[in-house]
């Protein structure tokens, strides 16, 4: 993944619009209310820890496309769990407004991550393709961390403090299998991602440039 600039200035509004409904009492109490979820085949190790990835390295493939460990709340989750209330019910559509803003691309997730929140080593290669994540921290103490391959080391980007973008790309898991993204995230304080994912690369390319207006390194963001 690779931070790019958030410098629109309409999507900065949408976006901030969605953070009252995130923060606030009743997601606070839903989430409380949900236990982690655990990794019964890594039952020991923290599921952000360099062990675990090591570990789940060994592991069959296809085991670990989704997270299995987490602290969190996805916004789908919500809606169902709580159909009746009214400040949840206002994030789909906030969200949605944001997606039509990028061109309709497929809101793949929104989450909330509560105190101490985190979402453990997976790699997404069960549902590949280009990806722009938008996180939301009050004060920068999270971060995204991924298994880098060139350097054979873990590299943490660390969340910045109000909205930060990010844009990759998650490779096959059947196709790709030696290069699919390895990554987890962790915050102390509660955290907002809201994630798409695109099949076409020249649809991606226009959501960065809508994003960035035009101001990010092409061979660097590109690239991936
Ligand atoms: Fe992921």
């Amino acid at each position: 993944m690779k931070s790019i600039k958030l410098k629109n200035g309409r999507l900065e509004t949408l976006l901030s619009n969605t953070i009252e409904l995130f923060y606030n009492d009743s997601v606070r109490e839903l989430s409380k209310t949900l236990p982690d979820r655990k990794d019964k085949l890594i039952p020991d190790l923290d599921p952000c820890s360099d062990d675990y990835l090591f570990t789940a390295f060994k592991l069959k493939l296809s085991d670990y496309g989704y997270p299995r460990a987490l602290r969190g709340t996805p916004q789908a989750d919500m809606e169902k769990m709580r159909p009746e209330n009214k400040t949840i019910a206002k994030l789909p559509v906030a969200i949605s407004r944001i997606s039509r803003f990028l061109g309709s691309p497929n809101n793949a997730l929104s989450m909330y991550y509560p105190e101490d929140g985190f979402i453990g080593w997976h790699h997404n290669g069960n549902a590949p393709g280009y990806n722009i994540l938008m996180t939301y921290s009050i004060d920068g103490d999270g971060g995204f961390s991924f298994w880098d391959y060139d350097t054979k080391s873990i590299h943490t980007i660390p969340d910045k403090k109000g909205w930060s973008v990010k844009v990759g790309y998650y490779p096959n898991e059947r196709k790709e299998a030696d290069r699919v993204y390895w990554h987890m995230a962790k915050t102390k304080k509660e955290r907002i991602t809201i994630a798409w994912v695109i099949n076409q690369k020249e649809m991606w390319k226009n959501m960065i440039d809508e994003i960035s207006q035009g101001d990010y390194n092409r061979d660097d963001v590109l690239r991936q």
